[in-house]
């Protein structure tokens, strides 16, 4: 199957991050997000995406990008990309200006500007100043705002939120036609992190679609960890361009740290511990990955 998806999806072109948006429209298929906090995890993402010959983007919080250094991440991406690899960054929910002209100077393919917690009309008008940051760039540098609420924090979660709020589909329209945004993040039933020991909650599927055919831009499926199978195959086909991951990768990274040490706990070289913490972490990412791809 990776053969028949080889020179589709990954041909070798240097595409923009909109294009390979619109490629996987085209296909059907999802791009994957990955939230990473070091470069053990970064490697660890493009290994996969390199061994299934498909697209990635990567993905810093405000939180992660201070850990990693905003312009250190976006280093390790150029040369991905220099190397001719389809590896994009994305400025994950950022709330205010300066770190949205931050990141857009430091070279990142794409920012999210999360004004979702702000009235709707205070909302709009963040939102369109990022949205100016951009297009006075000189680059295309996509932006994504959202509406509703679906927690914060990929953490595990005892259990869904409180406050959450759903999408409504006429207010998105107006928000996206507004704004002039690239890329819109709805709430349809996903929180943000892993309720434990349980399952997250069901994708609204009809009102997806409602926000699908109210919003003429690609759609974004955030708070991706513990969303079951069906769910993500349903989203996908329903609309959703772009699925993000945090919480799951974090889960197994740590397991797969805390299994090396309990193996063998006078282990001191980071390369060994971490790189059983990567190993761990690619798993979910290969399976994520192949799920949103349909291979
Ligand atoms: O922006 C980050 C994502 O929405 C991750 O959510 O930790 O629930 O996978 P998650
Ligand atoms: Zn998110």
């Amino acid at each position: 199957m990776a053969l028949f998806f080889y020179p589709l999806w990954y041909d070798g072109d240097m595409k923009t991050l909109r294009e390979v948006i619109k490629d996987a429209k085209e296909k059907g298929v999802a791009v994957a997000h990955f939230n990473v906090s070091d470069s053990t995890q970064l490697h660890g993402v493009v290994e996969v995406a390199t061994e299934l010959a498909l697209p990635v983007i990567i993905g810093v919080s405000e939180g992660e990008a201070k850990f990693i250094g905003r312009r250190f991440v976006a280093a390790m991406v150029k040369e991905y990309q220099r190397q001719g690899k389809l590896v994009y960054l994305n400025a994950d929910h950022t709330h205010d200006l300066a770190g949205i002209q931050e990141s857009i100077d430091a070279g990142f393919d794409a920012v999210i500007i999360d004004g979702a917690k702000l009235p709707l009309e205070e909302n709009i008008k963040l939102t369109r100043d990022a949205v100016a940051l951009a297009r006075n760039s000189g680059r295309d540098v996509l932006v994504e705002a959202e509406l509703g609420f679906i927690g914060e924090g990929s953490k595990i979660i005892e259990a869904a939120p409180t406050g959450l709020e759903k999408t409504n589909p006429e207010v998105a329209a107006r928000f996206v036609r507004e704004t002039g945004i690239d890329l819109f993040a709805p709430a349809v039933g996903n929180i943000h992190g892993v309720i434990a020991g349980g399952v997250n909650p069901h994708i609204d599927i009809p009102l997806l679609k409602s926000v699908v055919a109210a919003c003429d831009v690609s759609l974004v499926l955030h708070g991706g960890s513990g969303i079951p199978d069906e769910d993500f195959t349903q989203a996908v086909q329903s609309g959703i361009d772009i699925i993000h991951i945090n919480t799951e990768i974090r889960m197994a990274y740590r397991k797969g740290i805390e299994a090396a040490l309990t193996a063998d706990p006078a282990e001191v070289a980071p390369a060994k511990y971490l790189g059983k913490g990567k190993e761990a972490m690619k798993e979910v990412v290969r399976a994520r990955m192949k799920l949103f791809a349909r291979m």
